[in-house]
C-alpha cells in the first residue's frame, strides 16, 4: 500500500515537473497588416546579440510566431513552404516560466515543460539566456513517410532554415532583435523537451527588444 502511495506521489510530481501546472497561452490575433515593407525588412535584417531587459509585447510574440510558421490560407497551409507540404517544422518557445509548443491552428502556446531552459539554448553564449524568448525549430521527421533517413534529415534541415529566415525578417519588421543559432546544449534540451530521436532540433533564435 505504502509503495502504491509513493508511486502515485512520484507520478503526480513528474506531471507537475513536465508542465502540467502551466496554462496554455492564447495569443492575440497576429497583426498581418503592420510592420515594414519587405525590402526595408531585408535592408534592416541582421544578427543581434544584445537584448533589452524588457519583455516582448504579447502582440509582437503573436505576430512573430504567425510569421514564423503560422497558417496563412484557408486550407491550413503555412507562411513557410515545406517539402511535400509536410509542415514538419514545430516552433517551441522557451519563456522564463517554461517551454511551450506553438499550435498554429489554435494560435496558442501549449505548455511542454516547466522551468527556465534558456540557459540550455545559450550553451556558453551567455547573451542568448538574457533574451526574453528563445524559439527552437524542430523538424518532426516522421511526417516524411515511409521511413525517416539521412535524406529526410536534410529535407527537415532545409525546412528549418526557411522558418528561420521568416523569423529573422519578421523580427526586422517588428523592430526586434534575433540571431539564428546552431549552438545549443542539444542533449539537455532534448531531454527537457522530451524530444524523440525522430525529431531534428535544427536551430534556435533568441528574440528580444533591441538595446
Ligand atoms: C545555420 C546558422 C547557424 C548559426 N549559428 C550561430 C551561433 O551558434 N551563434 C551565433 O552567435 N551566430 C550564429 N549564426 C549567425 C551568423 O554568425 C551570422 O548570420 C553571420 O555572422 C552573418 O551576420 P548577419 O546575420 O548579421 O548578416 C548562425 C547562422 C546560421 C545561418
Amino acid at each position: 500500500m505504502k509503495t502504491r502511495i509513493l508511486f502515485l506521489c512520484m507520478a503526480l510530481l513528474s506531471l507537475v515537473a513536465y508542465g502540467q501546472d502551466l496554462s496554455p497561452i492564447k495569443l492575440p490575433a497576429p497583426d498581418k497588416a503592420g510592420g515594414m515593407p519587405l525590402m526595408k525588412a531585408l535592408t534592416e535584417r541582421k544578427s543581434s546579440r544584445a537584448f533589452a531587459a524588457s519583455e516582448i509585447k504579447p502582440q509582437d510574440l503573436s505576430t512573430l510566431l504567425w510569421a514564423a510558421n503560422g497558417i496563412n490560407r484557408e486550407d491550413g497551409k503555412r507562411t513557410a513552404p515545406s517539402a511535400m507540404d509536410r509542415r514538419d517544422v514545430d516552433v517551441y518557445a522557451l519563456l522564463p516560466a517554461g517551454a511551450y509548443l506553438y499550435d498554429p491552428k489554435a494560435h496558442t502556446l501549449n505548455p511542454v515543460a516547466k522551468g527556465d531552459f534558456r540557459n540550455l539554448a545559450a550553451s556558453g553564449q551567455d547573451f542568448a539566456a538574457t533574451a526574453p524568448v528563445v524559439l527552437l525549430l524542430v523538424s518532426d521527421l516522421t511526417r516524411f513517410t515511409p521511413t525517416p533517413n539521412d535524406g529526410t534529415k536534410l529535407t527537415g534541415a532545409l525546412d528549418v532554415g526557411i522558418v528561420s529566415q521568416n523569423i529573422s525578417l519578421a523580427c526586422a519588421s517588428l523592430g526586434l532583435g534575433t540571431v539564428p543559432r546552431g549552438t545549443m546544449n542539444q542533449t539537455e534540451l532534448r531531454k527537457a523537451l522530451q524530444l524523440k530521436d525522430t525529431q531534428y532540433l535544427g536551430l534556435n533564435h533568441p528574440v528580444g527588444n533591441l538595446k
